[in-house]
């Protein structure tokens, strides 16, 4: 089989590592992909969200498999546009896609379907905004722009100021575009997180094993939000009985919830979830694979991704055993200096040999190979990923290697799977 998978980050890398593990297949692309990717698949110059530019390419290498992974293509109906070529493809619709292209959306389907979610209102201007939250005063409360927004959409203002200057940023000044046309004010909720892929094929519904993401910058859970700073899987948070309950609750809820709309889901649906004091809720839905929890999460898949691929794409997910592996993943994400915000590119990147070093795997998020020098082209540079019989065993092999690795700047945290582990104990 040829496949092309569509994206640029650790988590297409990691993609594109589990789909050369399979049999099956003998040739792998990905476009724009990245330096490090380029080590494990033939790069191509098309962007992520030109349609027309990937159905060609598609075309050009004989695709058999297309593997859209990040939302904006999505959400835009690159995969709708494959299909009508003949192409078959891993990634949903841009009907149900819009799970996550929409939180007014998603969070009308969870009231309607008794999913448990954050109380919330939505508004399409500014003042009915500012004298919602003005009058409930409470705080912290938590303002979403409606749209795709780089995971940049959602504030948690500690106060009335800060809650009105920024529903003014986003409905006026519209720093996120179309995406602020609408906004969710929603309940603050408390609890730890769990973020949980799930394989889906419309008819039946399995989560792949649990994860943990460190969205802040700084070690703490201190600083700006970022993509993700690192993850460890499992989430020990994520008992037997919360999967239970999940499944029950929310998992099955959803699938059957976007039947009834006629949005058949069918790929990786992602739920991000917070243990709350009243039970598990749905703090947002993604339509695809987490990134940087894929890179965790996949290491520790058995089955073949591929097999995978091919039951969802024939109804037939409910036939396939899909196992796991008992071991523990770890991924430390090593970042430019000065992400979130501005950075420098271009910076090069010492320690690897191919990309790679012993004991880990180091999926490239942003970099460049230039003049056969591997650099820096992005805020999220590299994960570094391991995994161990326990989360203390491969955190301290992300951690070793992450030693052995510089470039001018790097920062990460100190403190990933500090919580896991503090849960285990
Ligand atoms: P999202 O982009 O929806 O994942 O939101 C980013 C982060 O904001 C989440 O991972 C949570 O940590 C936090 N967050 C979002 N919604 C809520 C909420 N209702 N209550 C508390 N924290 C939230
Ligand atoms: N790690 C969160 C996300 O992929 O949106």
């Amino acid at each position: 089989m040829r496949v092309l998978v569509i994206g640029s980050g650790g988590r297409e890398h990691a993609l594109i590592r589990k789909i050369k593990e399979s049999d099956k297949v003998d040739y792998i692309a990905c476009t724009p992909g990245n330096g490090g990717i380029s080590y494990d698949a033939e790069c191509f110059g098309v962007g992520a969200c030109d349609i027309d530019g990937v159905v060609s390419l598609a075309k050009d290498i004989k695709a058999d498999l297309v593997v859209v992974a990040p939302d904006d293509p999505l959400v835009l109906g690159m995969v709708d546009a494959l299909n009508a070529e003949g192409f078959a493809t891993f990634g949903p619709n841009a009907a149900a896609a819009i799970i996550e292209g929409s939180k007014v959306f998603s969070k009308n389907l969870m009231l309607k379907y008794g999913i448990p979610t954050a109380e919330y209102k939505v508004f399409d201007n500014a003042q009915d905004a500012i004298d919602y939250i003005t009058e409930k005063n409470e705080f912290p409360t938590v303002i979403k722009a409606d749209g795709l927004a780089l995971g940049k959409g959602v504030l948690i203002p500690e106060n009335l100021e800060d809650a009105v200057n920024g529903v003014r940023e986003i409905m006026e000044d519209k720093v996120f575009g179309d995406s602020g046309n609408n906004i969710v004010v929603e309940e603050f909720l408390t609890g730890p997180e769990v973020s949980v892929l799930a394989f889906t094929d419309g008819k039946c519904v399995k989560p792949m094993v649990s994860s943990m993401d460190h969205k802040r910058a700084l070690d703490g859970d201190k600083g700006l939000n970022t993509g993700g700073m690192g993850t460890v899987s499992p989430n020990p948070y994520y008992t037997k009985d919360v999967a239970r309950e999940c499944m029950e609750k929310i998992f099955l809820p959803t699938i059957d919830a976007m039947n009834k709309e006629g949005r058949t889901f069918k790929g990786c649906l992602y739920f991000g979830l917070m243990i709350t004091p009243n039970g598990p809720k749905v703090i947002e839905y993604n339509c695809r694979f987490g990134d940087p929890e894929t890179q965790v999460v996949l290491p520790r898949l058995k089955t073949d991704i591929i097999d995978i691929f091919e039951a969802i794409n024939s109804s037939t997910l409910a036939d396939l055993d899909i196992e796991w592996s008992d071991e523990a993943c770890t991924c430390v994400i090593m970042a430019s200096g000065g992400y979130p915000k501005s950075y420098p590119k271009g910076i090069e990147i010492n320690g690897l040999t191919d990309g790679q070093l012993d004991g880990v795997t180091v999926y490239h998020a942003g970099t460049a190979v230039k003049d056969g020098k591997l650099v820096t082209s992005g805020g999220r540079v590299l994960g570094v990923t391991a995994l161990g019989s326990d989360i203390r065993q491969a955190l301290s092999k992300s951690y070793d290697a992450v030693s052995k690795i510089s470039f001018d700047g790097a920062h990460f945290r100190k403190d990933i799977g500090k919580r896991a582990l503090e849960a285990l104990k």
